[in-house]
């Protein structure tokens, strides 16, 4: 057994006050299982949730936090291609640990070529992106896609998947100066949400109706959302950033059938094929190797600070955690 740093918790909470930096026991790494020494990792708002005892599916604790994060292979279990060490990988779980053994099958094997803050933040947010795009709606070339919360990562990776698939974006943000920020990674409109957002976004849209929309905030915002959308479009809810149930005007079926669907990526990755699986990093990681889903960081921390790393996120930009010894 080695000692290994990690962050940790044993209850749920306000993050800074459940989670601290700890010590784990780590045996070797066991058959099917790989060895990672871990480089960086990203505070979500899902760690977070997670954290607050607030997420949709509670791990038993003491646990090590962390959905996403980025390191490098340094040994392998029996029954594992040794080719594998050097490699670097993407793990979907703990990742707020210096070391740790993880099963082959969870792993993602990042290209060479990437850099690592931006490969760290590679496994939830530019997939999540990318099925919403693709498995909700049929989207011809020139076809508008509507989100909120579209500074957020998924936003972000949104905006640069539908640009380089011919689709036109409709983006709510909550603060004006991020308008331009999001026009220049392709946004064709931005507007802000609030009381004037139906007028504007009429006149933005000059009677173009969105054909799917992409809801991370709830409440008010998701009704001013569904509402330019096309009847029969789907309004997909995949985060809850306002933390505001959804409010659905009966009109919005009778008249208009829209479609509320939801998605979670945990749930696409455990029912989907290998191949369904290789397909969608694959896209990820060639728009990534184009110079899509360039990191934007806001704060890094080393993971002794990991406190101070999860009362800092919220920042525009993600905090990250530096893992390695
Ligand atoms: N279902 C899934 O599988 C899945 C996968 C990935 C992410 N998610 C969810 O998607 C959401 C975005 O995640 P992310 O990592 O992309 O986020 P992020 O980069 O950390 O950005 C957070 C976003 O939320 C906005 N926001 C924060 N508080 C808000 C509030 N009270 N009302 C409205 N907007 C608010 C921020 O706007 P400002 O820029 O104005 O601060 C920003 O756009 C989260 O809810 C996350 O849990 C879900």
């Amino acid at each position: 057994m080695e000692r290994v740093r990690a962050a940790r918790y044993a209850l749920t909470g306000p993050p800074p006050d459940v989670v601290a930096c700890g010590e784990i026991l780590l045996p070797p790494p066991g058959p099917d299982e790989v060895r990672v020494r871990m480089i960086c990792a990203p505070v979500n708002p899902a760690d977070l949730n997670m954290l607050e005892g607030k997420y949709g599916e509670a791990r038993p604790l003491p646990d090590t936090p962390g959905n996403e994060g980025l390191g490098e292979v340094t040994a392998t279990g029996d029954g594992v291609d040794a080719s594998l060490v050097g490699r670097r990988v993407l793990v979907g779980s703990e990742a707020w640990r210096a070391r740790g053994n993880w099963s082959v099958a969870d792993l993602i094997v990042v290209p060479p070529g990437l850099d690592d803050r931006q490969a760290c933040m590679l496994r939830v947010n530019p997939p999540t992106a990318w099925i919403l795009l693709h498995r909700f709606a049929d989207l011809d070339r020139g076809a508008w896609v509507a989100q909120n919360a579209a500074t957020s990562g998924v936003g972000r990776a949104v905006i640069e998947i539908a640009k380089a698939r011919g689709w036109k974006t409709f983006n709510m943000v909550r603060r004006p100066e991020a308008a331009a920020g999001l026009q220049a990674l392709g946004a064709d409109v931005v507007a802000v949400d609030g009381p004037e957002f139906a007028e504007q976004s009429r006149v933005l849209l000059s009677g173009a109706r969105p054909q799917l929309g992409l809801n991370a905030v709830g409440g008010a915002s998701a009704t001013r959302l569904a509402a330019l959308l096309a009847d029969g479009s789907p309004l997909v809810t995949y985060g809850a950033m306002s933390r505001e149930a959804l409010k659905v005007p009966n009109g919005f079926l009778i008249f208009r059938d829209l479609v509320f669907r939801g998605f979670w990526l945990t749930r696409w990755w455990r029912g989907a094929a290998a191949a369904e699986r290789a397909e969608v990093y694959a896209a990820v990681f060639r728009l990534a190797a184009a110079g899509a889903f360039a990191p934007r960081v806001a704060a890094e921390f080393p993971l002794e600070e990991v406190k101070d790393a999860v009362a800092a996120s919220g920042l525009d930009g993600k905090v990250l955690l530096r893992l390695g010894d």
